[in-house]
Formats: C-alpha cells, sequence, structure tokens
C-alpha cells in the first residue's frame, strides 16, 4: 500500500503527537508550554481575542486558577481539560514562565 493520502496524513500526525507528547515528559520547558496556551492567551498588548491575558499576572495566580480548574472547584470550558493534562510542576513552571514574560 502507497503511504499517501490519508494513511499518511494520519500516521503523520500520530507521529507529531507522539514527539510533542515525548517532549512534553521529558522536561517541562515552560517555554514550550507557554506557546501552547498563546494560541488562546494573547500575549499582544492589544489582545485581538477576548481571552484573559496571562502575561505579567502574578504567578501564583495563574497557578491557583489552574490548580482550581484541574480539581474542579473551578469551572470552564477548556481550562479543566487542558489542567488535567498538566502535572503540579508543569503548573508552577509555566505560571512562573507567563508571569516574567512582558506584554509587547
Ligand atoms: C483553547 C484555548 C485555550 C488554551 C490553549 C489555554 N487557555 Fe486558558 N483559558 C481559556 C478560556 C476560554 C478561559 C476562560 C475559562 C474557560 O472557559 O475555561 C481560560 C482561562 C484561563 C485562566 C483563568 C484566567 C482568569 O483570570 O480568570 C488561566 C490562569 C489560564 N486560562 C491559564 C492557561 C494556561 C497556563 C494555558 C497553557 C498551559 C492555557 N490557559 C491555555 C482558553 C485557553
Amino acid at each position: 500500500m502507497r503511504a499517501d493520502g490519508p494513511v499518511a496524513w494520519v500516521t503523520g500526525t500520530l507521529v507529531l503527537w507522539a514527539g510533542i507528547a515525548g517532549l512534553a515528559q521529558a522536561a517541562p520547558d515552560p517555554a514550550v508550554l507557554a506557546a501552547g496556551c498563546a494560541g488562546c492567551h494573547p500575549v499582544s498588548a492589544k489582545p485581538l481575542t477576548p481571552v484573559t491575558r496571562l502575561v505579567g499576572k502574578p504567578a501564583a495566580e495563574i497557578a491557583e486558577a489552574m490548580l482550581a480548574y484541574r480539581s474542579g472547584a473551578r469551572t470552564g470550558t477548556i481550562m479543566i481539560r487542558i489542567a488535567k493534562g498538566m502535572s503540579d510542576a508543569d503548573i508552577q513552571s509555566v505560571a512562573r514562565y507567563l508571569s516574567a514574560v512582558s506584554a509587547k
């Protein structure tokens, strides 16, 4: 069977996801974690999306919200799922990273 069309696409996508998962498990690089947040939480000082800007917020505030989403104490549409996929170390490191970034 030739590896093109949908089969190649699915295989490629699975390989990509395996790579991302491996990356996330190897060492929670906060810059990599934070890049995943930036798609929805704008880094710009003039946000183009209505989602809360996280950069420059106190790290404790970001981490507290993430832990509350993960435990179910706080409700949300998407953050519960995202938080459930993150370890305590991931949450603390991405919170510190985002807090230290200044909006451009
Ligand atoms: C798919 C879009 C999306 C991604 C990706 C995303 N968020 Fe969110 N975030 C939201 C939305 C939407 C809300 C509002 C709550 C809800 O509906 O879940 C939110 C709310 C939050 C809040 C609470 C903000 C406040 O002041 O109330 C925090 C903290 C947060 N997100 C952190 C993160 C972090 C850290 C990441 C990356 C690891 C991330 N988010 C990735 C969409 C996203």
